[in-house]
């Protein structure tokens, strides 16, 4: 084991995620909370993995299962380890639940916090690769810290009289001249998997909030002999911890505002109001497209070149073509929109929908898993589900696919080249030939051949109901 070196040794990834984050003042476990739409922890899960360790291991406790769930959406079953921790007592506490598994391991270990989300990979990458060369042989444990100009609630870095590392002094703990330190641990670190417990052994809860701290083992590794490096980081945003709504709330801004100004810059997308668009980090818009202010573009979503899309609009989740035309107040989710289709304004795509190139969408209309054929339009107040409508079909206003018989979900087949005359009523599942034509006002229960005009609605009395009230009375 002495024969391996530093460089050679594996790496493994261990995450805090078990507390229970009182000042969010929520139901919800703090790692859960949404940034970017992912919760805190599948941030921190995410750059993780880009590090390829040998394992992540997860201590949980706080609504542990959920963050569990969450955990698994991110990493794969075999790299994810899970490490209970029944009482929060502690960030020393929480890492020493994990004792079994790492105690004799010699590898690296790479301690995050599950409430600091915005770290880069490349930035760890640089701390696991001081740690590992810190003087030739290495470290036994190297420090993430940054400078902040409101240090206010972080553990400071006390260093001594030439410059180097003597202690971490938790904030409640702090003396008035050590707050004074604007130096801060950022709650990331790299430890010598063996020597950390050794040294967590020894840790006491002996502080003002009578807890066992994992920022104690550094000195008291230093205390006995072993090297404590510290990698200065100079991004104070990478380490801002999430400890409140407001800290949540400033740092989806400042993600936000990156993201859109990378779209401007880099990818030549027009924001008009830059400041009042919701981008998510993982979304992508093309060249020329032009973004109207408040909308909401979520998830993985794609959107071509030339494309305008207007106010109040919400697209998660969805791919939209080039030079589509998205008008105001629309949203799609889960949705194909193909090359120059038009859009809104009021329109509702789900459930897979797609509207093929050139298909239009018009006022009031939803299209839920129902495919839009080439150059068909559906321009106002309809409900197409479960349906497929070929090329160049027309469907009149207020046409309904009457798609559920309050049991199951029955298809609709439209042809090319038909005209659905306002207000049909298609009673699925049903049938209607190319190039046919429905009367305004039809209900169309039964398949209707290639080239039929078929009108009227067939709805006639079958039964007396107050017959049959009379004689229940009776
Ligand atoms: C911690 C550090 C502080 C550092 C700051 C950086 C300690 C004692 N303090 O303070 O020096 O400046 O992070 O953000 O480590 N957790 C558990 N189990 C517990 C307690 C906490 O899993 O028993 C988890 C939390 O879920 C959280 C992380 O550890 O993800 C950090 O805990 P938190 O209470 O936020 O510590 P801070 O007060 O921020
Ligand atoms: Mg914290």
């Amino acid at each position: 084991m002495e024969n391996v070196s530093n460089e050679q040794k594996t790496l493994d990834v261990l995450i805090l995620a078990a507390g229970l984050g009182t000042r969010m003042r929520s139901n919800l476990a703090k790692v859960l909370h949404r940034l970017d739409g992912r919760p805190l922890i599948n941030h921190v899960c995410r750059t993780a993995t880009a590090l390829a360790p040998r394992k992540v291991y997860v201590v949980i406790g706080h609504q542990g299962e959920d963050v569990k769930t969450a955990v698994l959406e991110e990493l794969d079953g075999d790299h994810a380890e899970f490490v209970w921790q029944q009482q929060q007592l502690g960030t020393g506490h929480a890492v020493n639940q994990a004792r079994e598994f790492l105690e004799n391991e010699d590898s690296t270990l790479l301690v995050l916090s599950g409430d600091v989300p915005m770290i880069r990979a490349e930035t760890l990458a640089a701390l696991v690769q001081q740690h590992r060369s810190h003087r030739g042989k290495g470290a036994a444990c190297t420090i993430l810290t940054v400078k902040l100009d409101d240090p206010t609630g972080y553990g400071r870095i006390v260093r001594d009289d030439h410059g180097l590392f003597d202690r971490i002094v938790e904030q409640k703990d702090a003396t008035e001249d050590e707050r004074k330190v604007k130096e801060i641990n950022s709650g990331i670190y790299c430890f010598d998997a063996c020597k950390l417990f050794t040294a967590l052994s020894h840790v006491k809860n002996e502080n003002a909030q009578g807890e066992y701290y994992l920022t104690d083992v550094p000195t008291l590794l230093r205390n006995e002999g072993e090297a404590i490096a510290i990698y200065h980081h100079s991004d104070s945003h990478e380490i801002e911890g999430i400890n409140n709504r407001v800290q949540l709330a400033d740092m989806e801004r400042i993600l936000n505002r990156r993201v859109v100004k990378r779209l401007m810059l880099d990818y030549g997308v027009t924001f008009i109001d830059p400041y009042n668009s919701y981008v998510s980090a993982e979304a992508q818009i093309g060249r020329d497209t032009v973004i109207f202010p408040n909308i909401s573009i979520e998830g993985i979503s794609q959107i071509g070149d030339g494309c305008t899309i207007r106010s109040g609009t919400r697209i998660t989740n969805s791919k939209i073509g080039h030079g589509v035309e998205i008008l105001d107040n629309c949203v799609i989710i889960d949705s194909e929109v193909g090359n120059q289709c038009t859009v809104g304004p009021m329109a509702h795509l789900r459930g897979k929908a797609k509207m093929e190139e050139k298909s239009k969408v018009g006022n009031f209309v939803e299209l839920k898993k129902t495919v839009l054929g080439r150059g068909s339009k559906a321009s106002h107040l309809t409900y197409l589900g479960d349906a497929s409508i070929g090329e160049k079909t027309n469907i009149g206003a207020g046409t309904i696919t009457c798609n559920y018989d309050g049991k199951n979900k029955h298809a609709t087949t439209i042809g090319n080249n038909v005209k659905i005359g306002s207000d049909t009523m298609l009673v699925a599942p049903v049938k209607v030939g190319d190039g046919a034509v429905t009367g305004a006002g039809s209900v169309v229960t039964k398949d209707v051949e290639p080239n039929k005009l078929v009108v009227g609605a067939p709805a006639r009395a079958i039964k007396d109901l107050s017959e049959e009230t009379n004689s229940a009375k009776e």
